[in-house]
């Protein structure tokens, strides 16, 4: 062979392995769609497959409740991180003539439950006993709330509803790189606490791409599509809960099925500027804190303020601050708690509580060295919806923490939520979100632990604007803060909106929590200078939220930290 020869062999070599190579780079199996713009319908969740079975329910003649209640099935197949039939959640419904309804489908601590449960002898708290395992097990709220939801707005069968979700927990869905990675994080804690984690675990590690097949979970889902609430809190699907539960030393029994309801609530409504927020009242902490928050700003001259600045972070970190004290100490189950709520919402109130808020903070020496990157799971998950006629629904779903308690129900398929955490186990003790609770929060019987979930709808003239949420624990509140600030103070599109860098304060940790390495160094030192201990850690939230612009045009924004699909017609 002449060099020339050889040369082009060489060349076409290379040429293969780079054609081979790129044939066999792993692809993510679905095509992720962040910004939609449409004229009628818009639906945005955690997951590309449950967003188009949302939309596929509205193009079928289903409404927004419709929609909701298969988009929930659905996120319990795909997104089984927080995606659920086995934690709850609230779902607000707002409709074309501005009523509106808030359903609280919370888990409830079971019968057998009491306040010092997570006590030792000599009343520490038991470390991981309210996170892990059978014990931090709330009485599941999801599948009778979306029954309750159904029964009152649904308009196609349950059926309908659950069919597409039976069938992607049949014959499997593909693993993004994101879901394979969390499966293989939380393997060592499904085969700790489970006799058998399948499906959920496998011989070998998961990979982009592996199909996920759920066939238990497609058969409970086939009992509760044919029998509703019966087809989960009765017959086998109960039966198989109390038998998992006896086995796992849990506490939750027959009678807890039995007497477990979701309850509709009056949302809570307030305004900011000419907005009027609905929101989730009690017990999620969520909307009264939300309306503190905005409330805080309305005095605020954010007409000379800049988003993102450091007095802009630091004013609205000084107001999470104080509100987050108050969180603390008044919020819990308004079944079993009297809370303030109007006192809380009082104007007054308020502008004195900021009074006192100044150019600096805690002194600059305090400020801590050698700072770490806290690393949370952001696994509830907030989905958006609005239909053709107006109907708009925010659900705020949860198992907790990331796959919940890790507990498989043995023959059921599906994962049980660790919401017990937050309750608040010991005053000054906090949950694994670093929150603080007061006898409010304490642990009792049948009791709702205190949430703060925080499923959102902004109406201005009568006119849903913005439908909003997102997971995050803590974080929850101040994040839609955030985004109702940024579209409707700072006036940015709801897409740069959902992007932009996010940080949080939650009066203890004394900490201003910001995104990891999204922020400007000199505004974190202009933070630090004025006294703030500033912390970076990993995502903040993971907002699915929908803007109705004033021509009627729908925008779906879709948050980049996931998964998260937009799709509207
Ligand atoms: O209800 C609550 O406030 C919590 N259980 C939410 C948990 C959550 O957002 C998990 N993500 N970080």
């Amino acid at each position: 062979m002449s060099n020339i020869t050889i040369y082009k062999y060489y060349v076409l070599i290379f040429i293969l392995f780079l054609v081979g190579g790129c044939a066999h780079q792993p692809q993510e199996p679905y095509a992720i769609v962040k910004t939609v713009i449409a004229p009628s319908a818009m639906v945005v969740t955690a997951h590309p497959l449950a967003t188009e079975i949302g939309v596929q329910v509205l193009k079928d003649g289903g409404n927004a409740v419709d929609a909701a209640i298969a988009v929930q099935f659905a996120l319990a197949v795909v997104y089984p991180n927080a995606g659920n039939i086995g934690g709850g959640g609230f779902m607000l419904v707002r409709h074309p003539d501005g009523s509106a309804q808030a359903l609280d489908f919370r888990e409830k601590a079971p019968l057998a439950a009491t306040s010092d449960m997570y006590l030792d002898s000599l009343g520490n708290v038991i470390p991981d006993m309210s996170i892990l395992g059978h014990r931090s097990i709330g009485v599941p709220g999801s599948v009778d709330g979306m029954c309750t939801a159904h029964d009152r707005f649904g308009s196609l069968s349950l059926q309908r509803l659950i069919a597409p979700s039976i069938k992607l927990a049949r014959e499997g869905i593909l693993l993004t790189s994101s879901e394979a990675n969390e499966l293989n994080l939380a393997r060592a804690a499904f085969l700790s606490v489970n006799p058998s984690a399948m499906p959920f675990v496998q011989s070998v590690e998961w990979q982009m791409g592996d199909l996920f097949v759920q066939e238990e979970l497609s058969v409970t889902l086939e009992r509760i599509a044919n029998k509703g609430r019966a087809g989960f809190y009765a017959g086998p699907t109960a039966r198989m809960i109390i038998e998992d539960q006896a086995r796992g030393n849990g506490l939750i029994t027959q009678d807890d099925l039995d007497t477990y309801q979701s309850v509709w609530r009056e949302p809570l409504r307030g305004w900011y500027k000419d907005l009027e927020i609905l929101s989730m009242p009690p017990p999620s902490s969520g909307g009264v804190a939300l309306l503190q928050l905005l409330e805080a700003m309305e005095d605020h001259p954010f007409e000379s303020a800049e988003v993102l600045s450091v007095s802009t972070i630091h004013y609205m970190a000084e107001v999470m601050r104080r509100v987050y004290a108050d969180r603390a100490e008044h919020l819990g189950d308004p079944d079993w708690v009297n809370v303030p709520v109007e006192n809380l919402l009082d104007t007054l109130y308020i502008r004195q509580r900021m009074l006192d808020i100044q150019a600096r903070t805690t002194p600059s020496d305090s400020i801590a060295a050698g700072v770490l990157i806290p690393h949370e799971s952001e696994q509830t998950t907030h989905f958006s919806i609005i239909d053709p006629q107006g109907l708009a629904v925010a659900v705020t779903t949860t198992l907790n923490l990331e796959f919940g308690s890790k507990v498989i129900v043995q023959g059921a398929g599906f994962l049980m939520n660790n919401e017990m955490d937050d309750f608040s186990a010991k005053p000054g003790v906090p949950n694994a979100f670093g929150l603080l609770g007061s006898t409010a929060n304490e642990i009792a019987p049948e009791k709702r632990m205190l949430s703060s979930m925080t499923p959102t709808i902004v109406a201005r003239d009568g006119q849903v604007r913005l439908v909003v949420g997102t997971p995050g624990g803590s974080k929850i509140i101040t994040t839609v803060f955030q985004i109702i600030m940024d579209v409707l103070t700072f006036d940015l599109d709801l897409e740069t909106a959902v992007d932009l860098p996010r940080f949080h304060h939650q009066w203890k940790p004394d900490t201003l929590f910001v995104e990891y390495g999204r922020f400007d160094p000199d505004t974190l030192e202009g933070l630090r200078q004025r006294g703030h201990q500033v912390v970076e850690r990993s995502p903040i939230g993971r907002v699915d939220a929908i803007w109705v612009a004033p021509n009627g045009a729908l925008t779906g924004a879709a948050d980049p930290r996931g998964d998260d699909h937009a799709a509207g017609f």
